[in-house]
């Protein structure tokens, strides 16, 4: 019995294989990580407690973000950071309506990308943190949250998991980007390099930054990766990288410490170009209509004495 449905869902696979359209390095071809759902859902159950790890990146108002399972600064819970979604999916927590307050969504040929602004004390990361950074990558190479995984719909409508993937999150801003395709000049891995954690959103996902209040959905112009710099020399383009700078020391096989530098020690102050965005559709705010009671949030932890007073 199991050896049959093996057979039908290798044979599912391949075909799959056969005629994707995707480039090689865009596809994730792994299994889910362990406290995911088999595959993305709409409807779950809400669970404020869950350490599902699946992200769905598909509309303005259905994408979700990793953040810290309990209040906590990111760069200190990159590795068990959970799935926070604008609406109940794929087991995820539901970031409560009134957290974003602003979004804009991205579709380029390359990838799609989120960036916005918002009240993410309410995702538990701790006022001020300024932030991190989360990829598929990690230290154990099973990703940052590990098992972390992400997929897309907007490519060809059905749910596509995401091989390489970048986000940026602090307690006020985020950006996210799933690299959806590649070519001869762009892999996936490049257009979603992760090595520039110290950078920021505006250096790795560039693109037009609007303040909180702006909800829209926009085409774009594909970035440059992040860290690469054209260079024109007549009908040729080359490009120059830049790799972010660090230091450190390690033990070599001598028992001995020894200091390393890797990267350039000029730090650009822009990336190469910042890609315009076009047909923008705007809407006024998003929100999931789930009562804050439903997530279990009772009273303005931060309101005043007289609100918990007439609350008790
Ligand atoms: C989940 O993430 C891991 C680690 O990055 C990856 O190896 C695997 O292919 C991913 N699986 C899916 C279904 O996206
Ligand atoms: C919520 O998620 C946690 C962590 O995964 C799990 O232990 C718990 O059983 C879940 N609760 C419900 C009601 O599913
Ligand atoms: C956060 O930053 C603001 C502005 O700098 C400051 O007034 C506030 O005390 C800080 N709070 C915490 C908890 O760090
Ligand atoms: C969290 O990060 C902020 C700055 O990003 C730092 O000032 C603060 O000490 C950190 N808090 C903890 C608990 O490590
Ligand atoms: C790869 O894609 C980029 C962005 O869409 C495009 O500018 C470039 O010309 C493409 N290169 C090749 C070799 O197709």
């Amino acid at each position: 019995m199991h050896f049959s449905l093996l057979l039908v869902s290798s044979a599912v696979a391949s075909v799959h294989a056969a005629t994707s359209p995707f480039p090689a390095g865009v596809i994730a071809t792994g299994t889910q990580g362990p406290t995911n759902p088999p595959a993305p859902t709409l409807g779950t159950a809400i669970n404020q407690t869950s350490m599902a790890r699946l992200l769905s990146i598909n509309s303005i108002d259905d994408f979700c973000l990793f953040a810290p399972p309990q209040l906590a600064n990111i760069s200190d819970t990159e590795t068990i950071e959970v799935a926070w979604c604008t609406k109940p999916r794929n087991n995820a927590r539901v970031i409560p309506d009134g957290t974003i307050t602003g979004v804009s969504f991205l579709k380029t040929d390359a990838y799609v990308q989120i960036m916005g602004t918002g009240d993410l004390t309410k995702l538990n990361i701790n006022l001020n943190d300024t932030g991190g950074e989360l990829d598929p990558h990690g230290a154990f190479g099973s990703g940052n949250p590990i098992g972390g995984n992400v997929t897309t719909n907007v490519v060809d409508g059905v749910d596509e998991p995401i091989q390489e993937w970048m986000l940026f999150i602090d307690y006020n801003q985020f950006c996210l980007r799933a690299c959806t395709n590649a070519n001869a000049t762009y892999s996936a891995a490049a257009m979603c390099e992760h090595k520039l954690d110290l950078m920021g959103c505006m250096f790795v996902m560039p693109g037009t930054y609007n303040a909180p209040g702006t909800f829209e959905t926009c085409d774009a112009d594909v970035a440059y990766p992040p860290g690469w710099y054209p260079v024109v020399d007549g009908p040729t383009t080359t490009f120059s990288t830049f790799a972010q700078y660090f230091t450190g020391v390690y033990t070599g096989g001598n028992g001995q410490p020894t200091s390393y530098t890797v990267g350039d020690t000029v730090t650009p102050t822009a990336p190469a170009t910042i890609p315009s965005s076009s047909n923008c559709v705007t809407t006024s705010t998003i929100s999931n209509g789930i009562p804050l009671t439903s997530l279990g949030i009772t009273a303005s932890v931060s309101g005043s004495a007289s609100s918990k007073a007439s609350g008790a």
